[in-house]
């Protein structure tokens, strides 16, 4: 990629105590970004930010909830008063639905989901805005999903909390080009972490029934690694002119 210009820059990503997030975090550290490594999993999260600095790199944990508002505050003020300011910031916390078909979805479900997977990236986004633009640059990556641009990746709740957030990312995209801020997605196919530990996936309801025969174009899984370098990629200045993308990192599964 060769120099990513992220040496020095002050990363927060959410979600960084499991999987995408924490293969991404390790990835930052690598190229000597300070970073944030937000996520409600405590020891998850002091584990990763030990194996940073045992890697002799900077990092900070900020835990909590991050649906709660004054915790996404927390993590925007942690990384100013740790870092001096945010110069990327990776919307990657999420969480699977139960793969419910619409007339199954309960009000919960349908709160729960859209909160961790949509409200939540548009707070933090919200909050580090003004940091950007008063720097004049930054750079947003969300993680997305294949479920942002088919209806047969996931269930209902999931499925329009990732269709979502493209919207955030475009329309972030197109507001602030002028203000040096950049707002990509990746969208991953199929990734082997623990997003569908402890997930309850009721096989036998609607939603598996109908949208479990289009999985099997989803192709091989993929490594968190391998979406962590994608993310990378879009928030450093190898990437410097691409702005409002979703990147499918899916083994080919949206070309099908
Ligand atoms: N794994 C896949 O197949 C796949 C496919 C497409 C998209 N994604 C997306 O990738 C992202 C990362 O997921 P992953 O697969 O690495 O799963 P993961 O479960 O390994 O990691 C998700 C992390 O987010 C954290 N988190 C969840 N809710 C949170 C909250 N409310 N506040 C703070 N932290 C919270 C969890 O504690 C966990 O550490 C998610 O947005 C997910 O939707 C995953």
């Amino acid at each position: 990629m060769g120099d990513t210009g992220l040496s020095g820059k002050s990363v927060v990503v959410t979600g960084a105590a499991s999987g995408i997030g924490r293969a991404a975090a390790l990835r930052f550290a690598e190229e000597g970004a300070k970073v944030v490594v937000a996520d409600l999993n405590a020891a998850g999260a002091k584990d990763v930010v030990d194996a940073i600095e045992s890697a002799g790199g900077t990092a900070v944990a900020v835990t909590g909830d991050l649906s709660d508002r004054a915790v996404v505050d927390g993590v925007v003020a942690g990384a100013v008063d740790a870092f001096g300011g945010i110069d990327v910031l990776v919307n990657n916390a999420g969480v699977m639905d139960s793969m419910s078909a619409t007339a199954d979805v309960t009000d919960d479900e349908w709160e729960r989901v859209l909160r961790i997977n949509l409200t939540a990236p548009f707070l933090l986004t919200r909050a580090v805005l003004p940091h950007m633009v008063a720097a004049g640059s930054g750079a947003i990556v969300s993680t997305a999903s294949e479920a942002s641009v088919r209806g047969s990746a996931a269930g209902t709740a999931y499925t329009v909390s990732k269709h979502g957030v493209l919207g955030l990312t475009r329309s972030v995209a197109v507001m602030y080009r002028d203000q040096g801020i950049r707002a990509n997605a990746i969208a991953p196919g199929g990734t082997l972490t623990d997003i569908a530990t402890g997930v309850d996936i009721d096989q036998d309801a609607h939603g598996p029934a109908v949208v479990g025969r289009y999985m099997s174009n989803m192709g091989r899984l993929s490594a968190p690694e391998e979406q962590a370098a994608a993310i990378v990629y879009l928030a450093s200045d190898a990437a410097s002119s691409v702005n409002g993308v979703v990147l499918p990192v899916d083994n080919g599964w949206a070309a099908v």
